[in-house]
């Protein structure tokens, strides 16, 4: 079997941002405007009163300070409290696959590498912007790249787990080098008026190289992949193309996403330490042996709390980096961030996992090593 390895990954980050603060003005905003115009059936008890958000709970509860958006003036207009985004012809790059595209050439860059080195693309993100055609084959076209393309959804485990499906695709032989490309526009699958989480998510696009090790120097030797899956409906997005054919309402709530935070959180947490000490184990290592955990960034106690539940201590920043505090959840392209902007300073021979969980319930850790 060939050793694979990530050559190199890419980041994409969307030049506009908003704060909590800003994020919390609109939607208090909001919130003013819609009880004011639905008064005489608050008043009737025919309606509730929709209650103001606070970035001071927000920090608190998630560590998010701040999100980057491809559209701010869309989700801060409170009369609108959505992204703007124009329509674009067929025969225009779509903005899913621009923002991939933009993350896939910043790895191919640091990597060394041209598209002729690269033999197929996989899309892996939570949302794709349509059923076909793929958008990793618009991807592929947009890059030059020969071979074969195809999208994946595994939702926040996207990553990872194409991370997986690459590994496979260049040990087996089918593949010398394969893109995984994790466009997330998150920002257009959350619902800003809702309170409970209007403040979870940011748009964000990654892309990580996965090459035969024999292709050249460095990089990081993935010594293994796990994936695991178990049902759950506490994340749900109904969103789909049988939409049209229901007698719901094809633009209602559960059409976006929509979450039981608090299970979530008690659930996914010890399954995902669980996970990860199982697969080092089977690698024969330890979680004390890692010299950093990239772990997914949705929430900064739950990540503190599977830090901990591996160490056996609390993490420092150096071991667990956190970047959700800029740029929220951004659903299966989190771990990625964290890894591309914390690497550099590992020494040859350093371990480190990549571990990502989110909605299915999915969970996907890689285990790799500086070469
Ligand atoms: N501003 C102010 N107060 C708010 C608020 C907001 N925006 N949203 C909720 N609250 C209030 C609630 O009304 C509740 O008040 P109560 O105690 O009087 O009933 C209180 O804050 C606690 O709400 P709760 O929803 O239980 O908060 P939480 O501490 O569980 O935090 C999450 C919410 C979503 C941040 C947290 O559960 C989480 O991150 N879970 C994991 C999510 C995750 O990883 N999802 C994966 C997605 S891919």
């Amino acid at each position: 079997m060939t050793d694979v390895v990530i050559r190199a990954t890419g980041l994409f980050t969307p030049s506009q941002s908003i704060s909590n603060e800003e994020l919390v003005a609109a939607f208090n905003t909001y919130v003013a405007k819609y009880n004011a115009a639905h008064a005489a059936e608050i008043a009737a008890g025919e309606l509730t009163a929709l209650t103001e958000s606070s970035a001071e709970f927000i920090e608190k509860a998630s560590g998010i300070k701040q999100r980057f958006v491809l559209d701010k003036s869309g989700v801060l207009d409170p009369t609108r409290m959505y992204p703007r985004f124009a329509p674009r012809p067929d025969d225009a790059l779509s903005l899913e696959a621009e923002i991939g595209v933009a993350a896939a050439r910043d790895a191919l860059a640091r990597a060394g590498r041209d598209a002729a080195d690269v033999d197929a693309v996989i899309c892996a993100a939570s949302n794709m912007q349509r059923p076909y055609p793929a958008m990793a084959v618009e991807i592929q076209h947009a890059l030059g790249i020969k071979g074969f393309a195809f999208d994946m959804n595994v939702a926040c485990s996207s990553a990872t787990f194409g991370i997986e499906q690459a590994a496979n695709a260049v040990r087996s032989g089918s593949a010398r080098s394969v893109l995984v490309v994790n466009p997330e526009i998150c920002s257009a699958h959350l619902e800003w008026r809702d309170r409970d989480c209007h403040f979870i998510f940011g748009d964000v696009a990654t892309a990580i190289l996965v090459e035969r090790a024999d292709m050249g120097e460095g990089g990081w030797a993935i010594l293994g992949t796990k994936l695991a899956t178990s049902f759950s409906n506490n994340i749900r997005n109904n969103a789909g193309f049988l939409n049209r054919c229901e007698d719901t309402d094809p633009n209602g709530r559960d059409k976006l996403f929509r979450q039981e935070g608090r299970k979530v959180f008690k659930e996914v947490s010890p399954m995902a330490a669980e996970h990860i000490s199982t697969h080092l184990s089977a690698l024969g290592h330890t979680p004390a042996g890692v010299r950093r955990f990239w772990l997914h960034q949705a929430n900064l106690s739950m990540n503190q709390l599977i830090a901990r539940r591996l160490l056996e201590r609390d993490a420092t920043f150096d071991e667990a980096p956190v970047i959700l505090d800029q740029y929220a959840n951004t659903a299966s392209a989190g771990s990625i961030i964290a890894f591309h902007l914390h690497h550099e300073d590992l020494a040859q021979g350093d371990l480190g996992v990549i571990c990502s969980f989110g909605a299915g319930y999915s969970i996907g850790s890689v285990v790799i090593q500086r070469r």
